[in-house]
């Protein structure tokens, strides 16, 4: 677009003037700190598992080291951070660092701190995190996995490795106009067990798959919620394969997928008719869930209406 069109001659000289206050006033606003209240450190409960089931959790069901490893190739190396993320609406997001390093990682964090970050997207100073960081689903995961996820954290061992942020200017001003952290909320957990019920809370705010498997719609790319775990057609160009359509939909989804198939693809990484399954999906790691969890999850998959999604496999 030639935005110097749009502009009569004699104002065109003061555009840069007018630009440059107007990015100043938005950069002093930029202060504006978000407001999400620490959450309240849930009381430990007998025979605390706490640190097991985070590191459960960030190992196997939401896989934080397929972005957060340091080497890409191993997500359950050390999350020392690193890897990069560029899109025009936010310029280049990098993984933080989530070992316990005092200066680089999050050594210095509370529990709180960290929780609030994984949930309502912002930092330690309560700046807003690039939505790369998936708050948008994690925003529901429950007190306990939440708290249970930062005490594993705090037991990594410290990698000393800094990590810059480059945020362009849409975000910055993004930012401050209308892009907000998710609200404070204290989520009950939901009781572990081969149901839909559970499959739903891990399907969408512990493992992640609906953050991969829901399209995106409009200029903030928020998930299309009308079209749920549907598959994505057209995925954002760092996928290397288009993420399938899990509804039981018989034709482009999985209507046809046995709880054996289903439990088989995801730890072998091969379709019923033997095709090979892209790694991206994480199923060298998503393979380590229980029974009872993956049983959840085709429970829950079984229940989404079947949509069908033109422009995937099969
Ligand atoms: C899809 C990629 C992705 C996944 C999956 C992911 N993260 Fe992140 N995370 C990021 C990016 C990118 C940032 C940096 C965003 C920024 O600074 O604006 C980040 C930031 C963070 C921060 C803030 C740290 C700081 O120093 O500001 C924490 C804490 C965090 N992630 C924890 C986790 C945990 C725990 C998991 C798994 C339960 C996880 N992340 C999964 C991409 C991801
Ligand atoms: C990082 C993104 C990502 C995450 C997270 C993810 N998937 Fe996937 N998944 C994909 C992609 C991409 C494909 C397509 C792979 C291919 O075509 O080889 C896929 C394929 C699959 C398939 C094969 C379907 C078929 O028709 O062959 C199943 C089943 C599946 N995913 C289930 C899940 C479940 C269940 C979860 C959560 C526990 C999950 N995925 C999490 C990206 C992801």
């Amino acid at each position: 677009m030639d935005a110097a069109r749009f502009l009569r001659p004699s104002a065109r000289g003061r555009v840069p003037a007018a630009a440059t206050i107007f990015l100043f006033t938005l950069t002093a606003l930029r202060c504006g700190h978000s407001q999400v209240p620490l959450p309240r450190v849930p009381a430990p409960e007998a025979g605390d598992a706490s640190v097991a089931r985070g590191e459960y959790l960030v190992r196997n069901v939401a896989v934080c080291g397929g972005c957060h490893s340091a080497d890409a190739k191993n997500p359950d190396g050390a999350l020392a951070g690193g890897k990069e993320f560029r899109n025009w609406r936010i310029g280049v997001a990098r993984a933080s660092n989530l070992t316990s390093d005092a200066d680089t990682g999050i050594g210095g964090w509370t529990d709180a701190e960290l929780v609030r970050a994984i949930r309502n997207g912002v930092r330690r100073d309560g700046r807003l995190l690039a939505p790369v960081m998936p708050y948008e689903w994690f925003h529901e995961l429950s007190d306990a996995d939440a708290f249970a996820i930062a005490r594993y954290l705090k037991t990594l061992p410290p990698v000393r490795a800094e990590v810059r942020q480059s945020p362009n200017v849409i975000f910055r001003i993004g930012k401050v106009l209308f892009l907000r952290p998710k609200p404070e909320l204290a989520v009950a957990s939901t009781p572990a067990g081969a149901n839909a019920a559970y499959g739903a809370y891990l399907t969408q705010h512990a493992a992640l798959c609906a953050e991969c498997h829901t399209p995106r719609t409009g200029l903030l790319q928020k998930p299309d919620r009308s079209r749920l775990l549907a598959g994505v057609p057209k995925p954002p160009a760092d996928f290397p394969a288009r993420p399938s359509n899990l509804t039981p939909d018989s034709e482009t989804g999985i209507g046809r997928w046995s709880e054996a198939d289903f439990l088989r693809a995801i730890r072998t990484g091969k379709d019923p008719e033997g095709n090979a399954i892209h790694p991206f999906m994480p199923w060298p790691e998503l393979k380590r869930m229980t029974d009872d969890d993956l049983r959840a999850i085709y429970a829950y998959l079984r229940t989404l209406p079947p949509t069908h999604t033109a422009g995937i496999d099969e």
